[in-house]
């Protein structure tokens, strides 16, 4: 039989070869089990003298003592490993940066319909709105340009399905003008005539043509212009104009001529060119706007008398106004939704 150290010394040993809690209830057992070894010693007391017994007890207990503590500490071990492991796999690291919510950023062109918007608010314009669905009406023959005229061709127009009041077919506009009209009218039949209020505003908006090349997409934004008062001239609109290009633009080194032109709406009728002063477009002239003197026509189509009355309109492309100001040559990647070009206008 083997001496009661060695037992402690089996045990421990079989305890730490133990690598799970069940290995180590099995090895528990083969010692403090109902037929252990040591238990069975415990029982062998039994058959001792008393005086044997007082001894052997004495040192079965001891050894019975150090396997219970053995056991205790491997049990807290392999409890330790097994958090320890946990801890290790469910690791959160408190130092990495939150993870945030990714933001948006404006498109490119909407960034400068705002901004057209905040610097004419500036200098007192309203910002006005209307549909882009449009009548035949407020589109075309408002503005001077009567059915069959030649001068609709300069427009290519989709068409909707579905009549106006007129009979007329339905149609996407196919420039913000129609605000002009729209707006101007309301505001007469507001204030009347004798006493109205000088007439500023622009209205931004989507337009469509039948149009798709490197510079012209089926649907485009426009911002059309109008200020329509007793005592304004073409002097004003360059001055409110070229002021609004050096504000957009953000410099003053930069140079506006209004070269003779053609529009059924305005007479005389403008294209407004524009040379940065450095860049790489620098003493290029560029076309950036149309312009002109209200039509008498049109305005006697808003209710104003042209007699007392001078109107000054213009209408410019925003993506023309977005490319020039970034550097962009192909109109097609605005609408491309490639977030490679989109990401490069971050908030
Ligand atoms: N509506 C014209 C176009 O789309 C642009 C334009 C020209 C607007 C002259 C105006 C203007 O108000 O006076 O080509």
């Amino acid at each position: 039989m083997v001496s009661l150290d060695q037992l402690v010394e089996d045990a421990k040993r079989d305890f730490s070869k133990a690598s799970d809690p069940a290995a180590l209830e099995d090895a528990k057992a083969r010692y403090l089990g109902k037929s252990g070894l040591l238990t069975e010693r415990l029982k062998a007391l039994g058959g001792m003298s008393p005086e044997e017994r007082k001894s052997a007890g004495a040192e079965i207990n001891r050894a019975k003592t150090a396997v219970e503590d053995a056991l205790n500490a491997r049990r807290q071990a392999l409890a330790d490993q097994v958090l320890q492991a946990r801890l290790a796999a469910e690791a959160i690291d408190v130092s990495l940066p939150g993870r945030g919510q990714a933001l948006g950023s404006l498109h490119p062109v909407m960034r400068t319909w705002e901004r057209v918007e905040t610097i004419f608010h500036s200098i007192g314009f309203d910002v006005a709105d209307g549909p882009e669905i449009e009548t035949d009406w407020f589109n075309f023959t408002a503005l001077n340009s009567p059915e069959n005229h030649p001068a609709r061709s300069m427009q290519d127009t989709f068409y909707v399905d579905g009549n106006d009041a007129q009979g007329k077919p339905l149609l996407l506009r196919t420039h913000t003008s129609p605000i002009q009209v729209r707006y101007a009218s309301e505001h007469v039949k507001h204030y009347g005539q004798n006493n109205m209020p000088p007439i500023k505003v622009i209205a931004p908006g989507r337009t469509y043509r039948v149009d798709s090349d490197a510079t012209h997409s089926p649907m485009f934004h426009q911002v059309e212009g109008l200020w329509i008062a007793k005592d304004v001239s073409f002097a004003d609109l360059k001055g409110v104009y070229t002021d609004f290009l050096r504000t957009f633009f953000e410099t003053n080194a930069l140079q506006v001529r209004f070269r003779p032109s053609y529009f059924p709406f305005t007479e005389p009728s403008a294209e407004i060119d524009m040379a940065f002063a450095s860049g790489k477009l620098a003493g290029r002239w560029l076309e950036i706007s149309g312009a002109g003197q209200v039509h008498p026509n049109v305005l006697r189509n808003m209710g104003i008398d042209p007699e007392r009355y001078m109107g000054f309109a213009f209408g410019s492309g925003l993506e023309r106004l977005t490319m020039l100001r970034y550097g962009i040559d192909d109109l097609r990647l605005f609408f491309d939704n490639d977030l490679r070009f989109l990401a490069q206008f971050p908030a």
